[in-house]
This record gives structure tokens, sequence and C-alpha cells, in this order.
């Protein structure tokens, strides 16, 4: 946080997320331990949201068994065979948690050059890389891009107009998974 704080000129950040868990296997004690000191940044003002990445279902139901306040972000990376961590979205969907998805393109290049969806976004007018997002968007996701390019940034933010057909959601969501 104080590392943060000094490379961000800030005196406080909207958001604070546990990169991951201790242990792939289940919440634990060394866990609860960081989360009660997120949650104390957090009531000092340094932080507006917390979060937790990198979790499995199993991790968020003990975690949320363990403390009185379920985080405000769940973010992982979601891969398409998974059917886009469809388990952890539902869990966090019946919480009103927010999920975040990062990997969108980089863990599913199968979708990304699949020729359906290259025919959709020249239909489209768009990019392979717009119709992901916009798909996300459709089955809950919001969507972090990881590009360092000014001109895909403005493709990614200019997806938020995309709207894909119910239908459409439903085939790219088989596609992998
Ligand atoms: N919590 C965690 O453990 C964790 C782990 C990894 C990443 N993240 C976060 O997740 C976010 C996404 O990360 P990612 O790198 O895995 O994501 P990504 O968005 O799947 O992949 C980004 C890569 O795709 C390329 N790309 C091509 N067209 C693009 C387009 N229109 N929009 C975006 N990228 C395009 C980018 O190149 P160009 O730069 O040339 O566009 C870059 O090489 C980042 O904010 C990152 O900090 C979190």
């Amino acid at each position: 946080m104080v590392s943060s704080l000094e490379h961000l000129l800030t005196d406080y950040v909207d958001s604070y997320v546990l990169h991951g868990p201790a242990s792939g296997h289940g919440w634990t004690d060394a866990d609860s331990e960081v989360w009660a000191a997120m949650v104390k940044e957090r009531d000092t003002g340094r932080t507006r949201f917390l979060g937790v990445s990198n979790v499995t279902l199993r991790h968020l139901e003990q975690m949320i068994a363990s403390h009185p306040e379920s985080p405000a972000f769940v973010q992982n990376r979601c891969f398409a065979r998974l059917g886009w961590d469809r388990e952890v979205r539902l869990f966090c969907a019946e919480r009103k948690i927010v999920y975040q998805g990062f990997s969108l393109l980089t863990a599913n290049p199968e979708v990304l050059h699949h020729p359906g969806i290259k025919d959709l976004a020249a239909r489209a007018n768009v990019t392979p890389a717009q119709i992901i997002f916009s798909f996300a968007r459709s089955i809950g996701i919001l969507p972090l891009t990881g590009t360092s390019d000014p001109e895909h940034m403005k493709q990614d933010l200019a997806s938020l107009n995309l709207h894909l057909p119910a239908e459409t959601v439903r085939v790219i969501e088989s596609l992998a998974g």
C-alpha cells in the first residue's frame, strides 16, 4: 500500500486487491490475517474497495464463511474452456460481488482466432477483441484489458457501445466450454 501511494502520487487507491491466497487448496489463517490487515487499510480510508484475485470457488466459500464482509471484487483469469470461470462468476453474481476478468484475450486464442468470431467482427465492423470484451460484459464480467497500445485502448473502450444479441452470446459461450 505504501509503495502504491508513493508511486501513484496519491493518498488513496480506488481498489486494493489480494493478489492470491497463500495456498491453492483453500483459504488459510495466513489469508485471514492478510485480509484483516486490508480491511484496516480500507477503514483508514487508504482504499475505497477491497478485492481478491486468483481464487477458486472453494477459496471464496471458505473466505466468506470466515469473514463478516465479502470482497467488492473478485479478479480472475478467465479461460473459455472452463466456461469463462462459470462457477466463480455465478457465485459472485448471487452475492453482488463484481467479477473482473483478466487475460480475456491472451488466455483464449482459440476463441479470438475462431473463424466464427472473425466473421462476426467483420460483419459488425469491429475487431475480434471488441467482440470478446462485449461478450464478456454480456455474461456479467467486468473486462480488464492488458493493452499498452493507445489505439487498442480506444477500441476496448468503444466496445462499450457494442451489444451482442442473446443468441450470439450463447453461441460464443459454448464455443470452447
Ligand atoms: N490479478 C492477477 O493476477 C493478474 C494477472 C495478470 C494480469 N492482470 C491484469 O489483467 C489485465 C489484463 O491482462 P492481460 O495482459 O492478461 O490481458 P489481455 O487483455 O488478455 O492481453 C493483452 C495482450 O493482448 C494484446 N492485444 C491485442 N489487441 C488488443 C486489444 N484490442 N485490446 C487489448 N489487448 C490487445 C496486447 O497487445 P498491445 O499492448 O499491443 O495492445 C497485449 O499483448 C491487466 O490490467 C493486468 O494488470 C492481473
